[in-house]
């Protein structure tokens, strides 16, 4: 039998979560041209530009996003053997209060049982694929102990193996300590928290909207994803979460944004200025430092679609053990029709098997060995 990969990295929009967005004439929704084409996605800020006609903004959305028999073809397609599968982005940050919480628990149990059915199913075939899913969180329920009791109850969910969270947090980001609470149910569960950005860099931050608008989805996504990652653990860090908490499992999208190349010069500026002015006070700043929180607290993903990316996260994380392999899927499908290979994920293959050539079983924990190992996978 040949060696499992694992695609850590791989996302769903559940149907239910799909017909709310479309319900939805606000970011985010998704919009249905009247010519039959493949309907909208807009998810982004940038997205939903008043100067792009509707049936144009965002992206197109096909059933790559929803259906799980496009992603077990996907997967098959790629040699992949096991997906932990996660809603996208932007999860459920946008919920009213009162609708968190119903929203989570249908999510999660929908995702629960498309990995039960899916395992069922393939469990027979000498062709095996199997999922499992990371939970999302009702972050915008109106007290954290509701959140809380969703990480307990995700616990009891055979195929969980996390839960997925954006970088806003309760609405004031991670160095927030209205999160303590959920930060200590996922450390006394142990449950991983796979960080995965959504908002990106204001728009001023690339010369204005005329700018980022000019060149798509590129710098929202090569740039903004990356530095608003490395923006939220950076605020984790400083705010001393790390410290606090210092069990706290986190799984960083995107290799880690920026945090890999940067994690010196964090360490340098806050050895620096080890105490900070916050909330009118003198605050101490975090104890342990950058590079012991990557070597135990911090995996990465090996989502950066080129050696330099990956060489910086192998040394950052002390060693290939904390890297996981992922695709990134369904989004940066093929770029002609017909393209039978996904370039978001042999680019990956590629970045992994050029950095690690002659380290034959360094692929392969980086292919799957370590998610089996660090998720308890079967
Ligand atoms: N674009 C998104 O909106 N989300 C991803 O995860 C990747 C690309
Ligand atoms: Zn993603």
């Amino acid at each position: 039998m040949s060696d499992p990969i694992v695609d850590i990295h791989t996302h769903v929009y559940t149907p239910a979560y799909l017909a709310m967005l479309r319900a939805r004439k606000k970011v985010p929704y998704v919009h249905d041209p009247a010519n039959g084409a493949d309907s909208r996605l807009i998810i982004l800020a940038s997205d939903d530009d008043s100067s792009t006609p509707l049936d144009q903004r965002g992206r197109p959305v096909d059933a790559s996003y929803s259906d799980i028999e496009v992603k077990l073809a996907f997967m098959r397609r790629h040699g992949i053997t096991t997906s932990v599968i996660s809603l996208a982005n932007p999860w459920l940050d946008f919920l009213e209060v009162d609708d968190a919480q119903v929203w989570s628990e249908r999510i999660n149990n929908d995702l629960e049982n498309t990995c039960a059915k899916v395992n069922k199913d393939t469990g027979t075939t000498s062709n095996v694929k199997t999922l499992y899913a990371f939970g999302a969180l009702p972050l915008s329920a109106p007290d954290p102990s509701i959140i809380v009791n969703e990480i307990n109850r995700l616990k009891t969910l055979p195929h969980m193996r996390g839960v997925i969270m954006g970088t806003s947090g309760l609405g004031k980001g991670l160095d927030d300590p209205a999160l303590d609470p959920v930060w200590a149910a996922l450390e006394e569960t142990q449950t991983l928290l796979f960080l995965h950005p959504h908002y990106g860099l204001p728009d001023e931050a690339f010369g204005g909207p005329e700018v980022t608008q000019r060149y798509g989805h590129v710098l929202p996504l090569a740039l903004g994803f990356p530095l608003e990652t490395t923006i939220a653990v950076t605020r984790m860090l400083l705010s001393g979460v790390f410290d606090r908490f210092s069990n706290l499992k986190v799984l960083l999208a995107h290799s880690g944004g920026t945090l890999p190349f940067l994690a010196g010069r964090i360490e340098s500026c806050i050895a620096h200025e080890r105490k900070f002015v916050a909330n009118g006070g003198s605050t101490q700043g975090p104890v342990r430092d950058v590079w012991t929180v990557l070597n135990t607290n911090i995996y990465l993903d090996a989502v950066v679609y080129g050696e330099a990316g990956l060489k910086a996260a192998i040394h950052a994380a002390g060693g290939h053990e904390r890297l996981l392999f992922g695709t990134d899927n369904p989004f940066f499908p093929p770029l002609s029709e017909g393209d039978v290979a996904w370039p978001s994920v042999t680019t990956n293959y590629k970045a992994i098997e050029g950095t690690l050539s002659t380290d034959k079983e360094a692929i392969r924990a980086v292919l799957g060995g370590n998610a089996i190992r660090i998720l308890n996978l079967n």
